[in-house]
């Protein structure tokens, strides 16, 4: 999912390239590489560390056709052998490759039983050029174009060959842009690595393809016909790209999540039993994790208890790792971590491998040391998730659960039931997303002082994260509670000046929450509410409501997060909060 980087012209295009791999930075990678086609030859040049590095390993280079990648692993850690650009095995072919290639498993064995093709990486996209190789009858563009019909997933690809002067690319699923210049071409994730050069751009559409040699460029579909494209003009700057148009990364990350939640459970939910994670004789799972994981755990534990019947406990690694808690070898101990490197959440699940427990992983970052450290899990595949604030991976967690209660459920039915109900909801996402009103509603509250969260059953941990959201980016105190617990203390805290924002799903406990409203009501409490049904006690109680999407009950946590993500960050920002990185936090808490 990260960056790519490609020229095609008259000038030396090694600086030109290696400082578009710099304006991609910000998306997060953890290694990079370019390819030089010169002289009917190949050179690749990779580090596993920074631009900078391989700045210094380029040193001197120069040709007029070079392309370049900044990789956020997906398939096979982070190291040497797996940074891109990835060669075939005669070495005629390079590719660099963003995306996820779901098929790669069947098309290596394939490649490597049938043909006895060697491979070198332990990534998905070396398949891609290995492909072309065996098209490869001497026509590159069409061996290219065979590749295309073989491999499924989302990929944005630049691909060379030694012995023809061209540059091909094709998207599916991960953008790519041409830049245009008098005789010059860029190919990019995005225009931020050629904007200085030229605004004058052609955004490939799904399922397009485009040929670039001396005789200009020819944008095409993948059977190979020609398609007229209009020129646009890139509006705004580098800056702005890079967070796609929008005002902070959170912002972008939040409005991400359709497309993020896709990418968790695309190639995973038919494929449900090759979830890599130990299950024979477990008795017990437990999470360890901290933050919004922790709270993301907590949904968790609702899905897999009431789907599965396995006991889930739900720890503080902080509070795991030095209680001497009592630990069995029928134990799963499951680390939750965007970073995978938070260290409470490490030292928890190495005192768990040290106790002989079974351990596994759900982690955003490939490679990370808590995915190192546990060698199983299951991977969000949710992108660099640059804003200190999580939210993309919040929800992207809550499927991982569900995928988690399918593997271990062995009732056809339930599964059958959540994929239908699972591929329905990105677009229902993507909708909410662009009809909500929650700027309206934070203006009218950003000033107060103290905001109570409140919610019942698989939505209280919703409202715990909720109202970390708005106290860690808005720094206001809020409380997040079941709201069964009100009248055990919290109630006291309700007056005319205290918001409370109730999370109110139409589900066996509706009636309940109701009756909660009515306590924080008729002691002048004003009252938000997010609901998938707007009823006549809503109506009547409500200051402020926010209509959802109806869905089922495993996946009313992910539709719920997504006005509590955004309350709290226009909230934030009427306020004139640092949002992206707030005070006194860090994306990763790799320290006790
Ligand atoms: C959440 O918005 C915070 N950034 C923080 O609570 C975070 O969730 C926590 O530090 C755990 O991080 P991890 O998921 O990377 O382990
Ligand atoms: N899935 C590919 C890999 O893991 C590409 C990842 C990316 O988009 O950077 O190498």
């Amino acid at each position: 999912m990260c960056g790519i980087s490609a020229y095609y012209g008259k000038e030396n295009g090694v600086p030109i390239i290696l400082q578009g791999l710099q304006r991609l930075e910000y998306r997060g990678y953890d290694s990079a590489g370019l390819a030089l086609l010169k002289n009917n030859e190949i050179e690749i040049i990779k580090t596993k560390g920074k631009i900078t590095e391989l700045k210094a390993l380029a040193e001197g280079r120069s040709a007029n056709i070079v392309m370049g990648h900044t990789r956020w692993a997906t398939h096979g850690e982070p190291n040497y052998i797996n940074a891109h650009p990835h060669s075939s095995a005669d070495n005629s072919i390079a590719i660099v490759h963003n995306g996820i290639i779901e098929n790669h498993a069947e098309l290596r064995k394939e490649l490597q039983e049938k043909y006895n093709y060697k491979f070198t990486s332990q990534t998905d996209s070396e398949v891609i050029a290995q492909l072309i190789q065996f098209f490869y009858k001497g026509d590159f563009e069409e061996a290219f174009r065979k590749m295309l019909t073989k491999i499924e997933g989302a990929f944005g690809i630049v691909a060379l060959h030694k012995d023809h002067k061209q540059m091909l690319c094709a998207r599916k699923g991960s953008p790519l842009v041409l830049g245009i210049k008098e005789g010059e071409y860029f190919i990019a994730s995005d225009p931020t690595p050629f904007l200085e050069y030229t605004k004058e751009v052609i955004y490939l559409n799904e399922k397009q393809m485009a040929v670039i040699d001396d005789t200009g460029y020819k944008v095409k579909d993948f059977n190979g016909f020609n398609l007229t494209t209009e020129l646009e003009t890139v509006p705004y700057g580098i800056e702005a790209i890079q967070k796609g148009g929008f005002e902070h990364y959170m912002l972008k990350e939040i409005f991400e999540q359709p497309e993020t939640i896709l990418n968790c459970f695309r190639g995973k939910i038919r494929h449900i039993d090759s979830i890599s994670i130990k299950k024979e004789n477990i008795k017990r799972i437990i999470f360890v994790c901290c933050g919004t994981s922790f709270y993301a755990a907590l949904v968790g534990k609702y899905i897999i208890e009431k789907t599965v019947n396995l006991p889930v406990s739900v720890e503080y690694a902080s509070e795991f790792r030095y209680r001497q808690p009592m630990l069995f070898p029928t134990d799963l101990v499951i680390a939750v971590s965007q970073s995978g490197e938070t260290a409470d959440t490490l030292e928890a699940i190495r005192l768990s491998k040290s106790l002989g427990c079974n351990v596994a992983g759900i982690v955003n970052v490939t490679g990370s040391s808590i995915a190192k450290e546990c060698g199983q899990g299951i991977y969000l595949h949710a992108g660099p998730e640059i804003g200190v604030a999580s939210t993309k991976a919040f929800s992207s967690q809550i499927i991982a659960f569900i995928l988690l209660s399918m593997y271990f459920s062995q009732n056809p039915y339930f599964r059958k039931e959540v994929i239908e109900d699972l591929e329905e909801l990105p677009a229902k996402v993507k909708a909410f997303l662009q009809i909500q009103n929650i700027q309206s509603i934070a203006e009218k509250y950003k000033h107060a002082k103290f905001f109570m969260y409140m919610g019942r059953d698989i939505n209280y941990p919703v409202a715990r994260e909720g109202a970390l959201k708005l106290k860690e980016i808005s720094y206001i105190p809020a409380e997040g509670y079941a709201a069964g617990e009100m009248k055990h203390g919290p109630i006291a805290l309700i007056d005319e000046n205290t918001p409370s924002v109730f999370i109110v799903t139409k589900d066996s406990v509706y009636e309940k929450v109701i009756s909660n409203m009515e306590e924080v009501k008729c002691r002048k409490g004003k009252i938000i509410c997010i609901c998938d049904e707007i009823t006549e006690e809503i109506e009547r109680l409500t200051n402020d409501i926010i209509l959802v999407p109806k869905v089922r009950w495993e996946l009313t946590p992910i539709i719920n997060v997504l006005p509590l993500q955004l309350l709290a960050y226009y909230i934030a920002k009427a306020n004139g909060r640092e949002i992206d990185q707030p005070r006194n936090l860090a994306k990763a808490v790799t320290v006790e």
